[in-house]
């Protein structure tokens, strides 16, 4: 019997319409464009505003009915529904249950899948095992974050950083053995002191206190969580490499978290990778935390060709970071 695998084989993205740039920060907190871009690769990056719409589930929403458009999919046809997201609409009910029927995936069950910035990559792993289960036909996976729902505007070490917006993929079984080929995951709990928001979960439900002490933001110790990120993204990338004999040459594409363009430099130096073999869209979007894979899949799309060698690697609060090794299908 041939071997099913977890193929991508439509993606869709979206970033809602206001650019708030560096120079409008430069008004806003005490920094300057020259010290963001050296330090971060960041130029702007876009925020979901009330007049165009509200919550991660509006973008989660125009990045899916892309690919229903794209693919003439009928929504019915869906079997699953995953919402990677830090942000969901609200705690309790899913955002994942809302969107899929807002965009009429009324066979489909839905859950919300959160890792933080690892969330998509996680949620890729996730929906691969429906697949390769054979019992699911259909797995939409969507990353969509509105960091700046809990980000401080007052804060320079956060707010120069995030941005919002989503994209989706969709996953579909394939005979031809391309799709999901390996992963190598990780977490490490003890990360949580340095990247998180401390208020309105269970250990912290929210109180007066809680809002005046500005605990319903996101905070983090940037030279730390650097630290980590920088040394366990590239290692993760170049294990998946070495473990599934990849050289330099064979990768056509590194695929990775864009929260900081010198630790996206970093894994791919530790991968021997050339500049061009490199997805980026820091430049324009800054960190939209579960976002970034499924945007850079969007944004390159053209480029991606049948057969196509990616390495994904991520990193996020936790911390939980890792890399996927996944031929393109299309
Ligand atoms: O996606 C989830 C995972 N997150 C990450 O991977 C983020 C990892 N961290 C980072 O990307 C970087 O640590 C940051 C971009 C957050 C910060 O860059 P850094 O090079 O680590 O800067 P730093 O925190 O060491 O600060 C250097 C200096 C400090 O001044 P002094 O002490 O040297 O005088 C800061 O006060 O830069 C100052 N600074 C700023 N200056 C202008 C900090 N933030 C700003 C700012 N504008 N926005």
């Amino acid at each position: 019997m041939t071997k099913i695998t977890a193929a991508i084989t439509a993606v869709g993205g979206y970033v809602p319409q206001f650019i708030l740039t560096n120079k409008m920060l430069e008004e806003m907190v005490e920094t300057n464009d020259e010290w963001i871009t050296t330090r971060t690769g960041i130029k702007e990056r876009r925020i979901l505003k009330k007049e165009e719409g509200e919550g991660s589930s509006y973008l989660a929403i125009q990045a899916a009915k892309q690919i229903l458009q794209k693919k003439n999919l009928d929504p019915a046809e869906i079997d699953l529904v995953i919402v990677a997201t830090a942000t969901p609409d609200s705690m309790v009910a899913s955002t994942a249950a809302f969107v899929a029927s807002e965009i009429g995936a009324k066979n489909a069950f839905a859950y919300d899948l959160l890792a933080a910035c690892s969330s998509f990559l996680f949620g890729m792993s996730t929906a691969a095992r429906y697949i390769e289960s054979g019992r699911y036909k259909k797995v939409l996976l969507i990353g969509a974050d509105k960091m700046s729902s809990i980000i401080d505007y007052t804060d320079r070490t956060t707010c120069i950083i995030f941005g919002d917006g989503a994209g989706a993929v969709l996953f579909e079984p394939n005979e031809e053995g391309l799709g999901l080929k390996d992963e190598y995951l990780r977490a490490d709990g003890s990360g949580r002191q340095f990247l998180g928001m401390e208020g309105g979960g269970s250990l912290m439900p929210a109180t007066e206190q809680t809002v005046k002490d500005k605990k319903h933001f996101i905070f983090q110790d940037g030279k730390t969580v650097f630290k980590f990120a920088v040394s366990n993204m590239a290692d993760v990338a170049e294990r998946i490499m070495k473990r599934n004999n990849l050289t330099d040459t064979d990768v056509s594409w590194l695929v990775p978290h864009q929260a900081n363009k010198r630790i996206i430099d970093a894994t791919a130096n530790r991968m021997g990778l050339d500049q061009s073999k490199v997805l980026m869209n820091i430049q324009r979007y800054g960190n939209t935390t579960s976002a970034t894979l499924p945007l850079l899949l969007s944004d390159y799309e053209d480029k991606l060709k049948k057969g196509d060698n990616l390495v994904f690697a991520a990193f996020g609060g936790g911390f939980t970071w890792g890399s996927i090794y996944l031929k393109w299908a299309y």
